[in-house]
């Protein structure tokens, strides 16, 4: 299903009416990475299941709300929870917050997910900075009648992830000693896990690393004018490459166990743009 524009007011309307204030920068939490909000002070909390429109998050590991807050000063909206297309969901549901981020005057995102490794000098536990993506055979979320509003149909990707924000990411890590890596993330729409055959081709292909989210929130924000700065957590190396069964289990606890780096790592980031 699409929406129109009519719908996307709707729900930036309640939000506002909630928040009563600007967000400088909005934040989507990938699996596990939830904590971040434990940092904001002055929270509002919006479950996803009050705001007109929004679906339901069907995921254990995302929380489902929107937390609204400071985090180093600014004011950050973020998304404890993110829609997936393998939960059912259309592109255009998935993407649905993003166009609301947009009314709500948003004009800095952070997307962060776990991602599968494919480059070989990834680790387990690794940050990686996105500075590409990959997305094919599946539809583009922005397919159907374009709204307008939101931007032209066809639009230019071929700076997808803000190369000011990836220096500014890159700086704060090293100011932190959190080593992060840069790559390339390639869309799979999952719910399974990759087989090795799909992570040689990705690796041929020019991915470094794997996720089932992020892609189609980057190309609608995109549309629309928003920066955007992608952040993976290496969760797991992808298939055939470590000698081990992928779980999501794994995934969560690996996130988890790193989140206090990655909770530095973003409120410096934060703090910077
Ligand atoms: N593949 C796809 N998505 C993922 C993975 C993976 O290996 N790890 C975490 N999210």
């Amino acid at each position: 299903m699409n929406f129109t524009y009519a719908d996307y007011a709707e729900s930036s309307e309640y939000v506002k009416n909630i928040i009563k204030d600007d967000v400088d920068i909005a934040v989507v939490l990938g699996s596990g990475l939830g904590s971040l909000t434990n940092e904001f002070e002055e929270k509002i909390e919006l479950p996803y299941g009050e705001i007109p429109n929004f679906p339901q998050s069907t995921v254990e590991s995302h929380a489902g709300k929107m937390i609204y807050g400071k985090l180093s000063g600014k004011k950050v909206l973020a998304m404890s929870g993110r829609f997936h297309y393998y939960e059912g969901y259309s592109f255009a549901q998935t993407t649905l917050p993003i166009r609301v981020m947009k009314l709500l005057g948003v004009k800095k995102l952070i997307l962060t997910n776990a991602a599968g490794g494919i480059n070989p000098d990834f680790s387990v536990g690794d940050f990686m900075v996105l500075t590409d993506h990959i997305k094919f055979f599946t539809q583009s979320p922005v397919r159907g009648k374009n709204v307008d509003e939101f931007g032209k149909r066809f639009f230019d990707m071929s700076e997808t992830y803000s190369k000011d924000l990836i220096d500014i990411a890159s700086d704060c890590a090293k100011e932190l000693q959190v080593p992060l890596k840069k790559g390339v993330y390639a869309y799979m729409p999952g719910p399974q896990f990759e087989t090795p055959a799909e992570i040689k081709a990705l690796s041929i292909l020019g991915a470094d690393a794997v996720g089932m989210s992020t892609v189609a929130e980057a190309i609608v924000a995109n549309q629309c004018g928003i920066k955007i700065l992608g952040i993976s957590c290496i969760s797991n190396m992808g298939a055939g490459i470590a000698d081990k069964v992928i779980t999501d289990e794994e995934v969560v606890e690996v996130t988890n166990s790193v989140s206090y780096k990655f909770k530095a790592l973003i409120a410096g980031i934060v703090e910077k743009i």
